[in-house]
């Protein structure tokens, strides 16, 4: 159990494209994908691919309900256990809606930045889970978004590269000036 650091932008860790995971799992990838979670719920944060901890292999993680309300311990602590995680092995969209939704989204690896991004709505994915099983389903709505999201990761792709260059080279100019001010 560890919690890794997180890749922040614009490191070029971050455009690596990720390589496929082979079955059986390693015990080093086991490891990964507990630190990952680790690592998310540390953050907060509602997914993380591997590659934003550097390690550019085809997983992601996601949990977009943890941070509701039902989850939260009575005495109004913050969850301390994973409530629904989920993990995604070699992730493929074997379909994408023609219909679009436009969602705020944000990312580990970009802090404080939040904006609106234009992604299909719906989705069919197929991926392996831990035990090398292949399953396929359709998904919508956030986690839909969120999967995009997270996938775009593997290919070295962030949530910012889908805003306008206006945008782009401001954010740059901010994520630059942050690190300035962290290493000062
Ligand atoms: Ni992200």
């Amino acid at each position: 159990m560890a919690i890794r650091e997180i890749l922040i932008y614009p490191d070029d860790g971050l455009r690596e494209v990720a390589r496929a995971v082979e079955f059986p799992l390693t015990g080093e990838v086991r490891a990964l994908i507990q630190d990952m979670a680790d690592t998310m719920y540390d953050a907060p944060g509602v997914g993380l691919a591997a590659t934003q901890l550097g390690m550019p292999l085809r997983i992601a993680i996601t949990d977009t309900d943890w941070r509701s309300g039902e989850v939260r311990h009575e005495d109004g602590s913050e969850p301390v256990a994973a409530r629904n995680l989920k993990v995604w092995i070699n992730p493929e969209f074997t379909w994408r809606d023609e219909g679009v939704v436009a969602c705020e989204e944000g990312c580990l690896s970009v802090p404080e930045i939040y904006e609106d991004v234009d992604r299909p709505a719906a989705v069919r994915l197929r991926w392996q889970d831990m035990e090398g099983e292949t399953h396929e389903a359709d998904f919508e709505g956030f986690l839909a978004v969120a999967l995009q999201h997270e996938f775009d990761h593997l290919d070295g792709i962030l949530f910012i590269d889908k805003l306008s260059r206006l945008k782009q080279s401001m954010i740059k100019k901010k994520m630059k000036k942050r690190k300035k001010l962290q290493n000062s």
